[in-house]
């Protein structure tokens, strides 16, 4: 198998590009993707101030690096959720990734505000999961609004997308089909947000990751059941493995023709956003935003362990 551009031993062979590509073109074809995807989606420019959502996982360091060897102004951020062991790999993932290739790293601590995972999923006696996941997200827009960054990146990639995507169809969710996409703009106290691997597959990410060097992080979460969408990406798999470039047709066409049909009926039944009482960040509802309600269980839980001790 030879290199669709330079004619070397092929590496990477990519059905739904109907190419092969030796290691240097693959990470220049890696590069153009994500740079295509950025501009054509008005992503952001080099004035922005970026922050990076990393995780240790090879999809986000794969962001960071490709975003600064662009010449993009990006910046890292690890949330410590203080999960035993899993934390402290990932951790260390991120920490030496930054030191090695001289990048800047915020960490956030939840544990410093009392809401790490453990904590909290004693004091919620729910699934953690997608209270983490709202942690997270609170997290990332609040530290890029006070440390004054005018982007939040993440590192969903296509797979990712087209399987949140294909859940909320099934579910007909309006709000969502209204307006995800990998842009979502600023507004009031919500930082922009952007996902500039929409146009990779998980497949492509590992792939950069592996001829790049970067060595992920992959200790399982102990609370996660596995990875999101699991058996949607799976038909999602099969689809493509029988229709290539299936994947990217329909996401790009949601994001260019789909979206626009469902903007007027989240318009009708959506709720308009008010401020928290308490923290100040925007919320659907009249009352506390969802973190802080979290924090009141959280403080709740505690006084009753006080007590009963
Ligand atoms: P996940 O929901 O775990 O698939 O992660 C999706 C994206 O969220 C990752 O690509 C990262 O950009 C970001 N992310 C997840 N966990 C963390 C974390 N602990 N710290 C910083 N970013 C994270
Ligand atoms: Fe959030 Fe596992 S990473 S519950
Ligand atoms: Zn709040």
């Amino acid at each position: 198998m030879k290199c669709n551009i330079c004619k070397a031993e092929a590496l990477v062979k990519l059905r739904a590009h109907n190419a092969a590509f030796c290691r240097d073109c693959f990470l220049q074809f890696f590069s153009r993707q994500v740079a295509k995807g950025i501009e054509k989606e008005h992503l952001c420019t080099r004035e922005d101030r970026i922050l990076v959502a990393v995780s240790g996982g090879k999809d986000s360091l794969s962001l960071l690096y490709e975003l600064i060897h662009q010449g993009y102004d990006a910046t890292g951020l690890f949330i410590d959720l203080g999960i035993p062991v899993s934390s402290q790999a990932a951790r260390r993932t991120v920490e030496d990734f930054c030191a090695k290739h001289g990048l800047r790293l915020i960490v956030k601590e939840l544990v410093e505000d009392g809401l790490d995972i453990p904590t909290v999923k004693e004091a919620i006696r729910r699934p953690v999961c997608s209270v983490c996941g709202k942690l997270k997200r609170h997290y990332f827009n609040r530290i890029a609004m006070e440390e004054g960054f005018t982007v939040l990146a993440t590192g969903h990639n296509l797979d990712d997308e087209v399987a949140r995507l294909f859940s909320n169809t099934l579910r007909w969710d309006l709000s969502y089909l209204a307006s995800d996409g990998p842009l979502l703009p600023a507004h009031g106290r919500f930082v922009r947000k952007i996902k500039p691997l929409w146009r990779l597959t998980e497949f492509e990410t590992a792939n950069y990751a592996f001829l790049t060097e970067i060595e992920p992080h992959i200790a399982p979460c102990p609370y996660s059941p596995g990875a999101s969408f699991t058996t949607l990406k799976g038909v999602l798999q099969r689809l493509e493995y029988a229709m290539p470039g299936r994947k990217l047709d329909f996401y790009q066409g949601f994001i260019h023709r789909g979206r626009k049909g469902f903007e007027h009926l989240a318009q009708e039944g959506g709720d308009p956003l008010h401020d928290c009482p308490e923290c100040g960040y925007p919320t659907s509802g009249e009352d506390l935003c969802g973190v802080c309600r979290i924090r009141h269980q959280v403080a709740a839980f505690r006084e009753a362990q006080c007590s009963a001790s």
